[in-house]
């Protein structure tokens, strides 16, 4: 922490994860926020199935987990989405529940190399994810970062890309009070220092 990248994050925040596996979200998220404010997809899978990669269950572990994320927001609990989110419908699906919630939604993209997230997925301990897996993953975030409008125009208030590993490693976030700007499908990027900036908008 302390890095010179800094992310200034809503404390009502419904934050968006996204990146394939072995990008880091889940260490991202465990060195940022506390455990209760972190909703993963392997935990609910788990909860719903006993097994974090039963594939099967997904769509009931989705189910729930949205649920809990609406509920936090409802009491401006801040969130944090661990999923892959690399599909455009996960995303605008997490973006509507912050609209309906009154709340800004946060993209926080880790866009590691795709080599570096094989290279952790290959010397991973216990669950692994297969090599095939996390390509379709990386192309099919990489068809939309690569887009004329990258996730510009899904709604998110702010949508912060870090693609060197060192600098995901360092970045500094920092909780600002207030509600910020809500998920209203329009907003203004407030990113300083990442990387790459997506998007700059003005309110529609
Ligand atoms: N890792 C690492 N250095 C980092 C980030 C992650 O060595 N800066 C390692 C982790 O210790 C883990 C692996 O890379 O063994 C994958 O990281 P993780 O945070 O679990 O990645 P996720 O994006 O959460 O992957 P998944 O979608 O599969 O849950
Ligand atoms: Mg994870």
């Amino acid at each position: 922490m302390g890095g010179m990248d800094r992310i200034a994050l809503p404390a009502s925040a419904l934050v968006v994860l996204i990146g394939p596996s072995g990008s880091g979200k889940s260490t991202f998220a465990a060195r940022h926020f506390q455990p209760t404010e972190v909703l993963s997809s392997d935990e609910f899978r788990a909860i719903v199935a006993d097994d974090p990669t039963d594939q099967r269950a997904s769509r009931a572990a989705f189910e729930l987990l949205h649920l809990a994320a609406r509920r936090r927001l409802e009491r401006g609990r801040l969130t944090v989405i661990d999923a892959t989110n690399v599909t455009r419908t996960s995303r605008l699906e997490l973006v509507a529940l912050a609209a309906e919630t009154r709340r800004p939604a946060v993209a926080i993209v880790l866009d590691a190399p795709l080599e570096v997230c094989l290279g952790r997925n290959a010397r991973r301990e216990g669950r692994t994810v297969a090599a095939d897996v996390v390509i379709r993953q990386a192309d099919e975030l990489s068809r939309w970062l690569s887009g004329p409008s990258g996730l510009a125009d899904e709604g998110f208030a702010a949508v912060h890309r870090l693609a060197d590993p060192a600098r995901i490693d360092d970045v500094t976030v920092v909780r600002v009070p207030g509600r910020g700007r809500r998920a209203t499908g329009a907003g203004t990027i407030a990113a300083t220092g990442s990387d790459r900036l997506v998007d700059r908008r003005t309110a529609r």
